[in-house]
């Protein structure tokens, strides 16, 4: 038996053991698109299980918060949740199970044991395919359990999973990342990185093409560098219909038939290199938006974040995209207020948003990791002036989506129709090949369907269209 058997053999006996009662549970996803995929994992496992999803925590029998720490406030959503359970312990009994890149930190398992021992169980990012052998034995054996390792992980094939959408699916094809960005916590949490086999994600494309997925979105810390580690230590994988790098996974899944559109999330600018840039260009499926991590658009500030490029190579590698790839949008995450982030270096971010135009910008306070190098240096940056640069930045992002959507204005545009607008039950919603959102009067037949549209009126945060 391998290990996904072994597990699967415990979910049935959890079945059995729950035969007469119809069991609930209640998931949070408070992390990434990668958080999110791990969560539907956890979703077929709990499914496979017998127990049925709610979306309403006070009727769950077992609750499970799939955590983020990337920034501060994760803590304080979670800690706040605990307090929240802990009556819902005390009145109903249910069960609490954490898992995700915070049980990751030492500090904070600790702290959990300490002042909310309540929970029964703590898994990591390591350990989710064990979840159906860690709820047995908090079940059977009613006793607490902690389930952490603190090593690479190994990448498990073939657990079940319970998509959110039957229309657009993420395949995460590697787990990790090796950068160290000075600022950031996900190397520590997440282990070090490490590719899917080529084999595994085509044939999970192939599978979701069969059940008629319309998109797919390939996941990663740095997913332009897919089997790079593998090829530099020469580890072996069996390469596969020619995939041997990201620019050959691309153009792999462009050929399978009933995929109409590819994204990917996130490449790190560094490992930008020529054949991605004409994978993408030529992939006819693969969306010209393109998510580049700019950061800070300050040379100074990029080398001590450990980001690998300048401003200028940035412009460079951006200016030569554009020129190889038609019709590309991009849009990019900036960092405001790294230790020691001067006024004058903050300009320059303000001067790359300026001159790129970016599509979209997610824009972040920095927040202080416990651990990463950027954490001790001694030069951090007052909350007030964070928020005031943050402003400033937010308010330049915004005029420059009002300019940008103006653009969309009478344009045909195609758009994959993902459902009911959910303000709306009367209209239907769908997105551009640029990500953005479009609201239009349609038929329900029209709902996993890529449409022409024309724009008839932009709103900051969506458009209008009409058929
Ligand atoms: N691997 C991806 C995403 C990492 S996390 C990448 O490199 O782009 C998503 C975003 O969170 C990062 O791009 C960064 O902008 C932000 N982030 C990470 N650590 C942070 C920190 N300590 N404070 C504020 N923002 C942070
Ligand atoms: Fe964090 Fe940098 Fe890795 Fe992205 S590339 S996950 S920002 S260390
Ligand atoms: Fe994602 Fe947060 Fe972990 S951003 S990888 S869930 S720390």
């Amino acid at each position: 038996m391998n290990e996904i058997e072994e597990q699967k053999f415990y979910s049935l006996k959890i079945k059995e053991m729950n035969q007469n009662k119809t069991l609930k549970y209640f998931i949070l996803t408070m992390g990434c698109q990668l958080n999110e995929n791990d969560s539907e994992k956890l979703c077929g496992i709990l499914e496979q299980m017998g127990y049925q999803k709610t979306d309403i925590q006070s009727q769950a029998d077992l609750v499970v918060l799939n955590t983020c720490c990337v920034r501060e406030n994760a803590e304080d959503k979670l800690f706040g949740k605990l307090g929240e359970l802990k009556r819902q312990k005390e009145e109903r009994g249910i069960m609490i199970a954490i898992g995700g890149c915070m049980m990751q930190e030492k500090h904070i398992t600790a702290k959990i044991k300490e002042s909310y021992p309540f929970v029964d169980i703590l898994f990591g990012t390591h350990t989710l395919y064990k979840f159906p052998e860690n709820l047995y034995r908090a079940l059977k054996e009613k006793k607490k359990l902690e389930d952490i390792i603190d090593i690479e992980g190994k990448i498990y094939e073939g657990l079940p999973i319970k998509r959110n959408s039957n229309i657009k699916a993420s395949v995460t094809i590697m787990n990790g990342c090796n950068n160290f960005c000075s600022y950031c916590i996900v190397p520590y949490v997440r282990g070090r990185e490490r590719s899917r086999k080529p084999k595994d994600i085509i044939e999970e494309v192939k599978e979701l093409a069969k059940q008629g997925y319309q998109e797919i979105t390939l996941l990663g810390q740095n997913v332009n560098s897919y089997l790079r580690v593998e090829q530099e230590k020469a580890i072996e994988f069996e390469p596969y219909q020619g995939v041997h790098s990201f620019a050959t996974l691309l153009k792999a899944i462009n050929k399978i038939e009933g995929i109409k559109r590819i994204r990917f999330l996130s490449p790190h600018p560094k490992d930008f290199t020529n054949d991605v840039i004409e994978a993408i260009a030529t992939c006819e499926k693969v969306c010209k938006l393109v998510h580049l991590p700019l950061q800070s658009g300050n040379s100074k500030v990029l080398k001590e974040m450990n980001r690998k490029y300048t401003k200028k190579q940035y412009l460079e590698l951006v200016e030569k995209m554009r020129q190889t790839i038609p019709n590309l949008t991009l849009s990019t995450d900036i960092i405001v207020g790294f230790p020691g982030e001067t006024e004058e270096e903050f300009e320059d971010t303000l001067d790359v948003v300026r001159k790129v135009k970016f599509e979209q910008v997610y824009m972040f306070l920095y927040s202080r990791r416990v651990g990463t190098p950027a954490d001790k240096m001694e030069n951090q940056i007052l909350e007030e002036q964070k928020h005031i640069r943050f402003n400033k930045l937010k308010d330049l992002v915004e005029s420059q989506i009002e300019e940008n959507n103006q653009k969309y204005v009478g344009t045909m545009q195609k758009v994959l129709v993902e459902g009911e607008s959910k303000n709306n039950k009367d209209l239907l919603t769908g997105r551009t090949d640029s990500n953005k959102v479009v609201i239009f009067e349609g038929n329900q037949d029209l709902i996993g369907q890529v449409i022409e549209l024309k724009i008839v009126s932009e709103h900051m945060w969506y458009l209008k269209g009409e058929k």
